[in-house]
């Protein structure tokens, strides 16, 4: 892919750290999908993430290396209070369901109801897990595309942990958002920076050009005082006024 170089996990140097957090129900594969886009590794065997776990991603995109820490969370509902701090903390959520059945799937928007309770602005990818369960699939590709639009998410994906389909291009994808929504407030930033200087110069401009009029009136005020004290021989007057006042006399 053009300006994007995948870099190992263990890679320290970064410039921009992202959070991600990964809801679902249990047993949708969120742990399976972790490790299978981060370290390329597929369990067959289940067991419950106790808590959460914490992978790294690290990749470089247009020279600048974009660290995501994703915090991979437990469907169970005694953990419920822990996630709460990852999805108040993450710019990301990924929440998961798996295909092949209806349940995870009518539970999103338990997740999505939580989740924007506790961060509002967040980013929202869907993915729809186990795509390789075909023959026992419940929920039409379809029908998860139309729950992104509905709802205004920002992306949708099925993968498939096990047979490698979609996982990796998940959290490039991911990167990649949360990369440009840096880049659009940086020039924000700077827009809001150079239109802050303009109207500063401006203000600066029309002050300067206010106290050279306001000068010039009080020079001329000055001038037509000393004419009238001069025709009155009261006061004298340097050269050049002096020569104003005799052209005015005379006139
Ligand atoms: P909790 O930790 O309880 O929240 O579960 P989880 O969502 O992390 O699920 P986990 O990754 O532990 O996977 C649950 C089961 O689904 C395991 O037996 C996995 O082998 C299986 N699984 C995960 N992903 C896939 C997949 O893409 N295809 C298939 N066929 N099975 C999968």
């Amino acid at each position: 892919m053009d300006g994007i170089e995948l870099l190992p996990d263990d890679y320290q140097k970064y410039d921009l750290p992202f959070k991600i957090v990964i809801i679902g129900d249990s047993g949708t594969g969120k742990s399976c999908f972790s490790s299978k886009g981060i370290k390329n590794i597929f369990e067959e065997a289940y067991s419950a993430t106790v808590g959460f776990e914490c992978f790294t991603f690290n990749i470089r995109i247009n020279e600048k290396v974009i660290k995501l820490q994703i915090w991979d969370t437990c469907g169970q509902d005694i953990y419920r209070s822990l996630i709460t701090n990852f999805e108040r903390n993450s710019s990301l959520a990924i929440i998961v369901y798996s295909i092949d059945g209806k349940s995870s799937f009518k539970h999103i928007e338990y997740w999505l109801t939580e989740l924007k309770s506790q961060n509002p602005d967040i980013k929202i990818f869907l993915v729809g897990n186990k795509s390789d369960l075909e023959e026992y699939r419940k929920v039409s590709k379809d029908e998860g595309e139309n729950f992104v639009k509905e709802n205004k998410l920002d992306i949708f994906f099925e993968t498939s942990a096990k047979s490698d389909y979609n996982v990796q291009k998940v959290f490039i994808k991911s990167a990649k958002l949360l990369y440009s929504q840096y880049i659009e407030s940086q020039n924000e930033i700077k827009k809001k920076e150079e239109k802050e200087e303009k109207e500063e110069k401006e203000e600066k401009e029309e002050k300067e050009e206010k106290e050279e009029e306001d000068s010039e009136e009080k020079e001329d005020e000055e001038n037509d005082l000393n004419i009238e004290e001069y025709k009155k021989g009261k006061c004298s007057l340097n050269e050049h006024k002096e020569n104003d006042a005799i052209n005015f006399c005379r006139e």
